[in-house]
């Protein structure tokens, strides 16, 4: 028996759900029961009623999950695997500011730890944030932690004050002017899509502007035959089984979150066999953590 049909059978065995986000390995994405971008991982994870939930990409991912779904055993292959950006904000710094700054909503990306959520009034995702920002009742707002999404939703709500936190994803703030450029010039016939964690720069570049289950929805309907993809190359997988006319082209050739790519398929079946690693989240924190996901899942 190879190592997916062994995944497959200790799935049923222990009635073992599988949830992997886009940037994983595409081998851990097929043998997934679902695959999504953080907001559709969310609301799966809150609905899933087997057993265990095995998360197949980053901690915050698994902790969120955790949280919306306490009573399952949720693990993660690789208990490192960590967004590098989830560390950028720290909770005692965000309660600081809210004691200076009472007038000000604090909306937290979902890329971000427990802790931070806990101090948060709600939480948003790469998909969901500009309409949480023009949802909450406040005209002042505190975006943590991503600088270039907080740019970008600055851009769009217009009337409403926004400070942005100082954090990035290292992997997508990476992509240069020069990269794309580059791109440009060797595809002229391609068009060019990004994810909102990229620079301004870049998205000013961009034909399309959305996160990841965006950029899949655009694509699907796109006339272009060539794309210039401007996010974690994960993403191609789905893209070419949705368009395989589309020659897909990574807007710089390292672009891989080395984070996602921890899981790998010997982990994910030790994963199952061990019931390992499993995620806990102290419920003090989690109810908390809870009540700003929760609203943005009503907003959404
Ligand atoms: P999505 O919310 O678009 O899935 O993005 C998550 C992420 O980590 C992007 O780097
Ligand atoms: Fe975090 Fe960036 Fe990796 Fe997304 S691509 S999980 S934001 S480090």
């Amino acid at each position: 028996m190879d190592k997916i049909e062994r995944i497959e059978e200790l799935k049923r065995e222990k009635n073992a759900v599988i949830l992997a986000h886009y940037y994983v390995d595409g081998a851990i994405q097929d043998v997934a029961d679902f695959v999504g971008d953080s907001l559709e991982l969310a609301r799966k994870a809150k609905k899933v009623d087997g057993d265990i939930i095995v998360f197949c990409g980053v901690y915050f991912m698994a902790e969120t999950a955790k949280i919306l779904n306490p009573e399952k055993k949720v693990i993660i292959p690789y208990y490192k695997a960590d967004c590098l950006m989830a560390d950028m904000a720290i909770a005692e710094e965000i309660e600081e500011f809210k004691k200076d700054n009472p007038d000000y909503a604090v909306v937290t990306y979902v890329n971000s730890s427990a802790d931070v959520k806990a101090v948060s009034d709600i939480c948003c995702t790469s998909a969901n944030a500009v309409k949480v920002v023009e949802k909450v009742d406040a005209e002042k707002i505190l975006f943590v932690p991503d600088r270039n999404l907080g740019s970008y939703v600055a851009e769009k709500v217009k009337d409403k004050k926004i400070k942005v936190w100082n954090g990035y994803c290292p992997v997508h703030q990476k992509l240069t002017v020069e990269d794309a450029e580059r791109r440009r010039r060797e595809n002229p016939d391609a068009i060019f899509v990004v994810h909102p964690e990229c620079k301004k720069e870049i998205r000013d570049m961009a034909d399309f502007v959305g996160s990841t289950s965006q950029i899949l929805e655009f694509v699907k309907e796109t006339t272009a035959k060539k794309v210039i993809v401007g996010t974690e190359e994960g993403i191609i997988h789905q893209l070419r089984k949705e368009r395989p006319d589309i020659e897909f082209i990574l807007a710089y050739s390292e672009f891989v979150c080395d984070q996602m790519k921890m899981t790998t398929v010997d982990r994910l079946l030790k994963a199952l066999e061990r019931e390992q690693f499993e995620v806990e989240v102290p419920e003090e924190i989690a109810e908390r953590a809870r009540v700003a996901i929760e609203k943005m899942l009503e907003i959404s």
